[in-house]
């Protein structure tokens, strides 16, 4: 077993102790967490001390409940637009919480009780962990004051196009019981919208090691049909359009992130190729038969948001041309 000092225990403080015209930021009183010991069996225990602290919660402070790669990205933009705040960030285990108090962020448990509630919120965990996403998305949504924003990181999987056909905003969604993936995401916004916070429907990420390219060059050989047409976001774009919807502290919306630059899986892995800055050679697609992919566009998100992607596109961020 191992302790780590971090930012420790509960501390619950009194609102009479703090002038609230002196200190304008600080709202309603709630626990902050400011150590955490951890065991080798992955147990987390915050444990319940001092009360004579005197911090509480400040108006720009963010949960991020499932801080992984999009998340952290998040953390570092958010601390940048709002130095001095204070990030949290919920897991599923303590495997990375090392990692993330070297980052600021100050993690616990899904499994840690506690009603403590934040200005901003933002869902950024997978449904891979869970036996009931919208649960978890309702428990989010209760940690949220209701004062700044809440933001859910969806997906662009439910909207009804499998054509290879063009898709935005206003397509509709495909109906609940097409697929248990769909269901998920969909269940997922509906308790979103019910607490008014906003949902980003985010294409495939990328970065230059993770993503469909980097999953599908490991394998080799896929089979899957070549003429699918994915769309992609690279994780810093998602990253910045999630801070900005969180800024506008907007209610009850639909946005969608993406490059506006569709490609092919065989254009993806012909860009990989032409890059020449991976060392693997993909092998190819196999597949004839499954379904083909749509073709995004998100001008509109773009216009309302005054969001611009930071990489254009696939290529653009390879340095090629396509
Ligand atoms: N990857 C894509 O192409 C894609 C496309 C569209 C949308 N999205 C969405 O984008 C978001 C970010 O993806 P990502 O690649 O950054 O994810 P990621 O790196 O895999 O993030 C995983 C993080 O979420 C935590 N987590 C997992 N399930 C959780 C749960 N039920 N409750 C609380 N925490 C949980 C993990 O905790 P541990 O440290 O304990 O493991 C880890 O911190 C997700 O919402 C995903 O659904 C992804």
């Amino acid at each position: 077993m191992g302790t780590i000092s971090c930012v420790s225990n509960f501390i619950f403080l009194s609102k009479n102790s703090i002038s609230s015209s002196s200190l304008p930021f600080f709202k309603k009183p709630i626990p902050i967490f400011q150590s955490f010991n951890f065991s080798s069996s992955s147990s987390l225990q915050v444990s319940a001390s001092s009360t004579s602290g005197k911090a509480m919660v400040g108006e720009n402070d963010l949960l991020i409940v499932g801080p992984g790669v999009l998340g952290r990205l998040v953390a570092e933009k958010w601390r940048e637009e709002h130095p001095g705040c204070q990030i949290y960030g919920q897991t599923v285990t303590t495997d990375h919480h090392n990692e993330l108090i070297s980052l600021g962020i100050n993690p616990f448990l899904k499994e840690t009780k506690t009603d403590q509630k934040f200005p901003y919120v933002i869902f950024c965990a997978p449904p891979s962990k869970t036996p009931d996403y919208a649960g978890d998305i309702r428990l989010a949504a209760l940690s949220w004051n209701g004062e700044g924003s809440f933001v859910f990181a969806s997906s662009s999987a439910p909207y009804d196009c499998n054509d290879n056909g063009p898709c935005d905003e206003d397509t509709p969604t495909v109906p609940i019981g097409r697929s248990p993936r769909t269901d998920a995401l969909l269940k997922a916004e509906k308790v979103v919208l019910e607490f008014d916070g906003c949902v980003v429907r985010l294409a495939g990420l990328y970065k230059m090691d993770r993503g469909a390219h980097s999953y599908w060059l490991h394998k080799g050989t896929v089979d899957a049909r070549p003429d699918h047409i994915l769309n992609l976001i690279h994780y810093e774009d998602a990253a910045s359009l999630s801070v900005t919807i969180l800024k506008k502290k907007l209610r009850g919306r639909i946005f969608l992130g993406c490059d506006n630059h569709p490609l092919s899986r065989q254009e993806v892995m012909d860009l990989v190729d032409k890059s020449g800055k991976f060392d693997k050679k993909f092998q190819g697609f196999t597949g004839t038969s499954d379904p083909l992919g749509k073709k995004l566009n998100n001008s509109n998100t773009r216009k309302e948001l005054g969001w611009e992607p930071k990489y254009p596109s696939f290529a653009h961020f390879l340095g090629v041309s396509e």
